[in-house]
């Protein structure tokens, strides 16, 4: 499996009611997907850990990160895991 985390900037625009839509996608993705995870925004910051099946990670990495709704995405870890260190996201 594979395990990403990073910390971007949220668009300017973007509120507690999107932050609450955004969870509801990223929620019912990643159950189909197989991704747990973990999710933290202060209202300005994201710290997004994901973690899961090689591809299905990469694709949604790939996702996040083509995603207008935040900018400043700075991978800080990146790599293999044996087992998950989040069993939800
Ligand atoms: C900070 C942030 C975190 C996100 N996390 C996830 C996620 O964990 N899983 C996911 O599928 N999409 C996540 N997204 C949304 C993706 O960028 C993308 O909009 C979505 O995967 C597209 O899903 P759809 O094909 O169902 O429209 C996130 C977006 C942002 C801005």
């Amino acid at each position: 499996m594979l395990q990403i985390a990073y910390t971007s900037r949220a668009a300017g625009s973007f509120g507690e009611a999107d932050y609450n839509s955004l969870i509801g996608q990223a929620r019912s993705n990643n159950e189909r997907d197989g991704l747990t995870g973990l999710i933290l925004f202060d209202g300005s910051r994201f710290l997004q850990a994901i973690e899961g099946p090689k591809a299905s990670t990469s694709h949604c990495m790939a996702r996040i990160a083509s995603d207008g709704r935040h900018h400043d995405i700075d991978i800080v870890k990146q790599g293999d895991i044996r087992d998950r260190d989040f069993a939800n996201f």
